[in-house]
């Protein structure tokens, strides 16, 4: 009999945790994105091939005639570059070799089959000297409109966030850098970020990554529980958990990532008992399921994605419905959007409150800061039963007096009249905007429009091609500085006046003519989206098969060859 029991125990104990992983195989988006493993194995295979130079500008079987076109318009573009960027050019190549970060972003600015070529041709240099409101000035005098946003940073213009850390840095001079104990304008900064999200505590760290990592720690401390649930595509910043696929060397043990916006995702949550928090970055309502688009990947068309703000405002009340029946902590990560959809940031943008909230990028008043806010309950580093059961977190430079004064003055200004009058409206000038720059590209019949959450923007390209990487070279040539994914992003200031939005217009659609006229958006007769994908995928067998056939079968793993001598 008591065998019988311990039977039927094992076998319902067996069965129910075989639904539970049914259920979480359900809520895996199909791309390779939902499946971090299979997405970094495959990438660690990916060799490397180039094209010659015929190749380079006949990559889809274009006429001759067109590559013709083509390469004329990249040696016009070339010389173009050379002449107008002699200083910023000399200067990186003076250092490229021995600064990684720059030698990373150089080199997936395109795709790598096109790499090498653009960046032995193409050079802007990575250099500038002076920003201004929307304008940054390069090494060689040229000013360009700033559509990089300097990573999101740059939420009111340069001048602004230059009067912040200059008024900041006065308020706190007398203190200077001491670390470790509080200059008082801080009391200031933590009642307005309470203020700001409506949670109780905040905590100071040095960058969005770290905030991030300081809200899932607490997340797990306080639940007992170890695991943390991502969307598919959604971006984090660069500590190992929340970055489970490519980029990350080892497997993320301890992530559930799952599809966006899915019914099959609040089963999850519904059922298992393991997950301490729900992280959420509201960008994604541009594009769920997939990750930031960059020029890097872009082999193809590009679509727009985006799902709109009701929808997303939809299911943000539906996460926060399953987490508060579960105990499941929902962490708003607003490093990027914080602020920038409104003045309460994403949970006043989309109607919907978090138990967690993380800030970073403009909120340090131009210096580097990320903030986490959260009900006090899950705030608290230690436990007043258990005082040996801690949830460590320090930071040298976690309170630095500068970066208080900066943000101490951000806070201020974003109280008053000039700026609180630029988010009056703020959907409809952005809605408005991109419209019109979409009717006039239509008008031209030129196959791109523009996506955009607010003054977030993306560049979508309508028709197959090979080529549309091509474009950000354009637009630097019309004088607009873009950050290094490219067309990617556009990220606009908010204080850009209608005059300053007509001049990048105007530019956009000049890249856009000369992007045309190049041959570069050459409509093949048999150029579709699935012949371009089998022709990539040719290539790369054919690469792989060269590569492996030549002997080269070392680990993909084992690139390091020894220690130094
Ligand atoms: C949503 C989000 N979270 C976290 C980060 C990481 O912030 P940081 O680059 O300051 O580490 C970023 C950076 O782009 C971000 O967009």
């Amino acid at each position: 009999m008591l065998w019988y029991l311990a039977g039927a125990l094992l076998l319902m104990i067996v069965l129910r945790k075989a639904q539970l992983r049914l259920v979480l195989s359900l809520a895996k988006h199909g791309s390779l994105s939902g499946h971090a493993r299979i997405a970094r194995f495959i990438a660690r295979r990916v060799p490397h091939y180039e094209f010659d130079d015929g190749r380079f500008f006949s990559a889809d079987d274009a006429p001759a005639e067109v590559a013709a076109r083509r390469r004329a318009g990249f040696e016009q573009l070339a010389a173009l570059y050379t002449e107008r960027y002699p200083k910023g050019a000399a200067l990186t190549r003076e250092v490229e070799d021995a600064l990684s970060d720059l030698q990373f972003t150089a080199r997936y600015r395109v795709p790598f089959q096109f790499s090498a070529r653009v960046r032995r041709q193409l050079r802007g240099g990575a250099f500038l000297q002076s920003s201004a409101q929307t304008t940054v000035t390069d090494l060689d005098g040229n000013r360009f409109f700033d559509l990089s946003g300097s990573y999101g940073m740059n939420l009111f213009g340069y001048d602004f966030y230059k009067e912040c850390i200059e008024r900041g840095s006065a308020a706190v001079r007398d203190l200077g850098p001491v670390l470790g104990q509080y200059h008082p304008v801080i009391a200031y900064n933590v009642r307005r970020l309470r203020e700001i999200s409506g949670l109780a505590e905040v905590s100071l760290h040095m960058s969005g990554t770290e905030a991030v990592m300081q809200a899932v720690r607490l997340a797990r401390y306080h639940t007992g529980r170890r695991y943390l649930v991502r969307f598919c595509g959604a971006y984090h910043g660069w500590w190992g958990d929340v970055q489970p696929g490519v980029g990350n060397p080892v497997a993320a043990e301890r992530t559930y990532t799952l599809k966006d916006m899915d019914p099959a995702s609040l089963r999850v949550l519904r059922m298992r008992r393991d997950i301490a928090c729900v992280l959420v970055n509201p960008l994604q309502a541009m594009h769920p399921n997939s990750s930031a688009p960059a020029d890097s990947g872009l082999m193809n068309a590009r679509h727009p994605a985006g799902v709109g703000r009701a929808a997303y405002a939809q299911w943000l009340r539906q996460l926060r419905q399953v987490c508060s029946e579960r105990n499941i902590v929902l962490i708003f990560d607003e490093v990027f959007v914080g602020f920038r959809l409104a003045p309460g940031g994403a949970q006043e943008y989309f109607g919907v409150r978090a138990d967690m909230v993380t800030y970073g990028k403009t909120v340090g008043g131009g210096l580097p800061i990320g903030v986490v806010c959260g009900r006090a309950e899950l705030m608290k580093r230690y436990s007043e039963e258990r005082p040996a059961d801690i949830c460590f977190a320090r930071g040298t430079f976690n309170s630095h007096p500068y970066v208080m004064g900066a943000m101490h003055e951000f806070l201020r200004r974003l109280e008053s009249e000039p700026i609180r009058s630029i988010y009056r409206d703020l959907d409809a000038v952005w809605e408005q905007r991109a419209r019109q720059l979409n009717e006039r590209l239509r008008a031209e019949q030129l196959p791109l429009q523009v996506s955009h959450l607010s003054s977030i923007w993306t560049v979508n390209y309508l028709q197959p091609s090979r080529y549309h990487w091509m474009f950000q070279y354009y637009l630097r040539a019309e004088g607009l500085a873009l950050s290094w994914v490219g067309t990617a992003r556009l990220i606009f200031s908010l204080n850009y006046t209608d005059a300053d939005f007509a001049a990048v217009a105007e530019r956009v659609l000049s890249a856009a003519r000369a992007m045309r006229r190049d041959g570069w958006w050459w409509p093949g007769a048999a150029l579709s989206e699935k012949a371009i994908r089998r022709r990539v995928l040719r290539e790369l067998l054919q690469a792989w098969w060269a590569t492996s056939s030549i002997g080269s079968r070392s680990s993909p793993r084992s690139r390091y060859s020894g220690a130094r001598q």
